[in-house]
């Protein structure tokens, strides 16, 4: 792989904006990036980058470190589309996309307007009961252990049995889903990314099938079929699209936003009093936590010639939108890396635009209750007495490892 000195840089980048930057770099690292990597990059970096390691792959994009600049491109639909972007369908020789995730305008707003009500805070509150009643179940297999491995024990588990919960698949298969996920968004081996997308998108053609031929009430999943377009029916590749985009949007987002969170938590047990002595404290709680460790980094390619911050973008730049430099952003909140539970911020950690994250308030209602009930099951928890938390660093920042202990 080429270095940033040796590679050859388009006409339209400036040598002096073009580097390779650790916090993408796809690898476990031993400090705290919030601490240490996004408060550097803040006071160094100038305002856009072009960060030669950002896409997996070790492909070059712009990067934007303000979250006014980070708003203002996720509004900006004009220059920057979406589609060509996962190449999921392209890897397994097929034609089709992850929707909407991959879909733009205006075709976007058609699906948006069939999905949004699916997802509207009252249906998801209606899921409260049976997601508490997972989370419960998993905890009660360690919490009279006196420790747990969180994220094989837990994050990993829980967000799985929630969207197969959602979608009406059978629980029974949850291992091997996890394996596909993992080496669907984990790997930089091209290979094994191909195999387990084959292998999901194989397993959820079968299950559409199923259900057309037998049709159940009370299934997302059955519901599909009555999404509407343009007066006509979804066709079958728009609903494998959409299948592919929650059994990959709504999986990995929880497990590494819960690791953020729960390491937090760990290391600050004065926080985690406040939430015991009330547990209403988790919705402002994880809305802190999303701002300052929302772990996605989005991605745009730009389809018109556009400047920002001074710099020329080109048709065919890609360019990502960091949320955890966005929630750092020193120029917009004030300490960024104190967590406040009374800020009540703003934040672009579940997106913005026309692709504001359609799992939003699943998401916030699956974290809130994951905080509740572990600390009304288990005692004041930290990290387990010599264990040295890892962080992975890239795309998706999260933690791939974490031993909590309690009394
Ligand atoms: C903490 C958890 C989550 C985080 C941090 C998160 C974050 C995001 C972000 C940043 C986007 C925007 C991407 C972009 O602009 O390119 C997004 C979009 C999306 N998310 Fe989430 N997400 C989470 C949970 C979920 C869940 C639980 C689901 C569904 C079950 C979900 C489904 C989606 C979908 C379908 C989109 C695409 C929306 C569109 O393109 O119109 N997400 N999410």
């Amino acid at each position: 792989m080429a270095t940033t000195a040796e590679r050859v840089l388009p006409a339209h980048v400036p040598s002096e904006l073009a580097m390779d930057l650790p916090l993408f770099a796809r690898e476990r690292v031993y400090e705290n990036p919030h601490e240490t990597m996004i408060p550097e990059l803040h006071a160094t970096l100038p305002p856009i980058a072009y960060v030669t390691n950002i896409f997996p792959g070790k492909s070059a994009g712009w990067l934007l470190k303000r979250t006014e600049d980070v708003k203002a491109l996720l509004q900006d639909s004009e220059h920057f589309i979406k589609r060509g972007m996962g190449k999921w369908a392209d890897s397994i020789g097929e034609d089709w996309i992850v929707v909407p995730t991959e879909a733009d305008p205006p075709i976007h707003s058609l699906y948006r307007r069939a999905l949004n009500p699916q997802f509207s805070p009252q249906k998801m509150h209606a899921m409260a009961e049976g997601i508490r009643e997972r989370a419960r179940v998993l905890i009660e297999t360690f919490k009279d252990n006196g420790e747990c491995d969180f994220v094989n024990e837990f994050s990993e588990k829980y967000p799985i049995l929630i969207v197969l919960d959602l979608l009406g698949l059978p629980q029974d298969r949850m291992q091997e889903f996890l394996g596909w996920e993992k080496d669907m968004l984990h790997t930089d081996d091209w290979d094994k990314r191909t195999a387990a997308t084959r292998s999901a998108v194989d397993y959820l053609k079968g299950e559409i099938a199923a259900r057309r031929a037998n049709p159940r009430e009370d299934d997302y999943l059955s519901t599909v079929f009555n999404y509407e377009i343009d007066g006509r029916k979804w066709n079958e590749v728009e609903i494998l699209g959409h299948c592919f985009n929650l059994f990959l949007g709504g999986l990995d987002t929880v497990t590494s936003l819960s690791g953020l969170m729960f390491n937090f938590l760990a290391h600050n047990p004065a926080h985690q009093k406040l939430i015991r002595d009330n547990p209403s404290v988790s919705v402002v709680a994880v809305e802190e936590m999303l701002r300052a460790f929302g772990p996605v980094t989005s991605f745009r390619i730009c389809s018109k010639e556009v400047e920002i911050c001074g710099q020329k973008v080109m048709p065919g730049d890609y360019v990502a939108m960091s949320s955890v430099m966005a929630g750092n952003d020193p120029t917009y909140y004030d300490e960024p890396v104190k967590i406040d539970f009374d800020r009540r911020p703003a934040h672009l950690s579940l997106g913005g635009g026309i692709h504001k994250c359609l799992g939003m308030h699943l998401a916030r209602i699956e974290l809130q209750i994951a905080i509740e009930e572990f600390v009304k099951a288990i005692p004041e928890f930290r990290i387990k007495d010599g264990f040295k938390v890892p962080y992975f660093v890239g795309n998706i920042v999260h933690i791939p490892d974490l031993h909590l202990q309690w009394n």
